[in-house]
């Protein structure tokens, strides 16, 4: 029914926590993520790894934006180079050239120069789905193919054509048929193995199940005759994020590297969530000793302000020559506020030593959940590689994977209702997982050791309340 009495709402009026959620309810999509929690908080304001919200309770946040806010939250440097360039050339068409988009494009082509002595450009877009539909415009420019290999359990974004490779049948239930759809193959999740194999004596059976597919046509994606796969591209995470923080065997990529070589299919890595230095590395994929044919970044390349994101290409997939201009465009692609912050982080990589510290702290973080997981066999699994933390909660057995205690304990935190050192506080964990029962842990690369020690602390109320609301 209209309501023609609908006034505009005076947004100077000061509205408690009950307005502001009623019209929420009452305005607000709810297509988004907020409501996977059963009582969505507001948040007021943010300082290093904390969220405060409107009384102004503290949570410690172990996720930072799922990997974006890598630098601490309202990070002065970062906000303040942001802040010179809104009093300088905060906006320009992209049409247009502006220094800080050059030297971005340039310090990132030239650390692939180095780590991988390899040419290359950048293109830059605003979202990380946006800069995967680039990517697959760069590789089907290249091989006229729609078709691409990409991992069970990954995820590359929302758009059509991202959630066409991304292999949760969810995302694309209500959304029609994706003639297009990935080929998914089995990630190697060694906890739980999709071929029911133990790590130890397994001899990389989840290869050699890939190898198989090229032996024959019959095996429906290869002509082994001209070594011609319908497939143009793997589309990979090196650690999966949503699917779990997962991290694969140190030789599983060579291993899979060497059979896409032999069969002519190049290789994308996703490093949205795992860049810029979440595993102790500058790309994820640099612990596994292969080179990408591209790479496609976002996130954490602007601390999580003005959105940025964008792909690098091997030079014969994105010269002039091959992808000339027009190619692919969006109105914000190279924005001047995100390309400038993005310099800054660059800055700010090249004069820390995120190299030896990450690892530390992840080694720390890693050691105190395993301490707890001595006294708790609901925690199944511990991993992690630098401070991407993967933390499984299973039932009492350590291996049947527990969703409803993840999820009571995600909205426990959530509630700001825990107290450690004499104080009320909350603590935002991320879900994640095959089986939404992984906490998926990615907490600003400044986190010191007593915080960790605090959050452990506050983990394990969490964990505790959770047992018994789920008992
Ligand atoms: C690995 C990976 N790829 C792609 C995306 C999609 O990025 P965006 O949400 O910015 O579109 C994400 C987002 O979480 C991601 O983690």
């Amino acid at each position: 029914m209209n309501n023609k009495n609908a006034a505009t709402i005076n947004t100077n009026a000061s509205l408690n926590r009950e307005e502001l959620l009623a019209l929420e309810a009452t305005y607000c999509s709810w297509g988004d993520t907020v409501h996977y929690a059963k009582n969505p908080n507001i948040f007021k304001r943010s300082e290093g790894i904390f969220l405060y919200d409107d009384e102004d309770t503290e949570f410690l946040d172990l996720q930072m934006w799922y990997s974006a806010g890598n630098f601490g939250y309202k990070n002065q440097r970062i906000n303040d180079s942001l802040k010179r360039q809104i009093d300088t050339l905060p906006q320009l068409a992209c049409q247009y050239l502006h220094k800080e988009k050059i030297l971005l494009a340039a310090n990132l082509s030239r650390r692939m120069e180095r780590t991988w002595e390899t040419k290359g450009r950048v293109h830059f877009n605003v979202g990380g789905s946006a800069a995967i539909e680039d990517s697959m415009k760069v590789i089907r420019n290249h091989t006229g193919k729609n078709l691409v290999f990409a991992f069970m359990g990954g995820y590359h974004g929302r758009t059509l054509g991202a959630t066409s490779i991304t292999s949760s049948y969810r995302y694309r239930e209500r959304y029609g048929h994706f003639s297009d759809r990935a080929v998914f193959i089995p990630y190697p999740y060694c906890f739980r193995c999709p071929y029911d194999k133990k790590r130890d004596h397994c001899d990389m059976h989840c290869l050699k199940q890939f190898d198989r597919l090229f032996e024959t046509e019959y095996h429906t994606v290869c002509n082994p005759k001209t070594r011609n796969c319908e497939c143009a591209a793997f589309y990979v995470e090196a650690i999966q994020g949503t699917g779990g923080y997962i991290i694969p065997p140190r030789d599983y990529f060579v291993g899979l590297k060497e059979i896409l070589d032999r069969n002519n299919v190049m290789m994308v890595d996703d490093e949205i969530q795992m860049g810029f230095f979440r595993t102790g590395k500058f790309w994820a994929i640099e612990h596994f000793n292969v080179i990408p044919d591209v790479v496609v970044f976002g996130k954490a390349m602007t601390n999580g302000l003005n959105p940025l994101s964008g792909i690098w290409a091997k030079e014969k997939l994105i010269s002039p020559a091959v992808f000339p201009a027009g190619s692919t465009h969006a109105t914000f692609s190279s924005n001047s506020l995100g390309t400038t912050v993005g310099l800054e982080v660059m800055k700010l990589i090249e004069e820390s030593d995120f190299a030896t510290q990450i690892p530390k702290k992840g080694e720390y973080f890693i050691s105190r959940f395993k301490q707890l997981q001595k006294r708790y066999p609901q925690i199944g699994n511990v991993d992690g590689l630098g401070l991407a933390l993967s933390i499984e909660m299973c039932q009492k057995d350590g291996y049947t994977p527990n969703r409803e205690l993840t999820d009571a304990m995600m909205n426990i935190g959530l509630s700001g209702q825990l107290t450690a050192g004499g104080k009320k506080r909350g603590l935002i964990l991320d879900v994640g997982g095959y089986y939404k029962n992984i906490f998926t842990l990615a907490p600003s690369f400044y986190i010191e050791e007593r915080e960790i020690d605090l959050a452990i602390e506050l983990f394990e109320e969490t964990l505790k309340k959770g047992i018994q609301e789920t008992a």
